[in-house]
């Protein structure tokens, strides 16, 4: 069973600036709702009970989003306006699940998630990556299926134009297992045009074995300086441990750059 899921959220947001320079890119709302929300739906509804959130000290606003009892409570008693109390028993349900952990250096996606290493109970657990938003359809709960049918691994892949493969993670496929789902044979962070070897680009959505924490332990800094999560799953595929890239269905939207962010919401408002 998946039951823990771990979102990394002390990214800086660069791509976002300036208004990253003193808000977290994850509480933008998208069509009305903080991008988060609709990840931890995702994760309510795809059977996750528990939720790191991996923030830092330059974050805690996204912590003050969930605590905030006092503000609340005052103004449902002054107010008595029924959307603020359900706003409110929301939060509270989501924080019910939510556990916090810190990052407080940059260092990259595999640091991040390496300091949710003492947390993890089971074998498997799901991260998602919270620019990416996957819409139209549950891509945590079919992954979470696969991984029911082969005790695997997964990865959410999406085909892109090989001029962008530069800005991902990119597979090598070894064999297809179905229509919507095959055998990663390896996986490299962010090639150039040139050496690519597909234009399969990794999503983030995945399901990793807890034994990944041995390989980020060692993980040496790879593209960019930082210490990518994709080096260490390709050095466990290196050593034969299964991973599955699942071609999700449903609407991928880039919520990390200005551009994607504008699109994001006019894409959800048409659902
Ligand atoms: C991260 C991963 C990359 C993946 C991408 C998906 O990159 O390192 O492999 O393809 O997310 O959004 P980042 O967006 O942090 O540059």
């Amino acid at each position: 069973m998946i039951k823990q899921a771990i979102i990394p959220l002390a990214g800086q947001g660069t791509r976002l600036l300036p208004l990253t320079s003193v808000f977290a890119k994850e509480l933008l709302p998208i069509n009305g709702k903080p991008g988060i929300e609709y990840i931890i739906d995702e994760c309510i509804d795809a059977g996750i009970k528990e939720i790191i959130f991996i923030i830092s000290k330059k974050k805690e606003i996204i912590r003050d989003y969930f605590y905030n009892d006092k503000f609340y409570q005052k103004i449902i008693k002054k107010k008595k306006d029924p959307r603020i109390l359900k706003e409110y028993k929301k939060i509270l349900k989501y924080r019910k699940m939510i556990r916090f952990v810190y990052q407080n250096k940059p260092l990259g996606t595999g640091d991040a998630v390496l300091k949710t290493s003492k947390y993890i109970k089971d074998k498997f657990f799901l991260m998602i990556l919270p620019d990416d938003l996957i819409i139209n359809n549950n891509c945590s709960k079919s992954m979470i299926k696969i991984y029911n049918r082969y005790k695997s691994s997964v990865m959410a892949s999406m085909n892109v134009n090989k001029k962008t493969v530069s800005r991902w993670g990119i597979f090598k496929l070894k064999k297809k297992i179905d229509k919507n789902n095959f055998l990663i044979d390896s996986v490299v962070e962010k090639p150039s045009i040139k050496n690519t070897p597909s234009n399969k680009a990794v999503i983030g959505r995945y399901i990793l074995p807890k034994k990944i924490f041995l390989k980020l332990k060692k993980q040496k800094p790879g593209k960019g300086g930082e210490i990518h999560i994709t080096d260490s799953i390709q050095s466990l595929i290196k050593e034969n441990e299964k991973f599955v890239g699942h071609n999700f269905r449903g609407k991928y939207l880039d919520c990390g750059t200005m551009d994607g962010y504008i699109n994001s919401s006019k894409e959800i408002s048409k659902t």
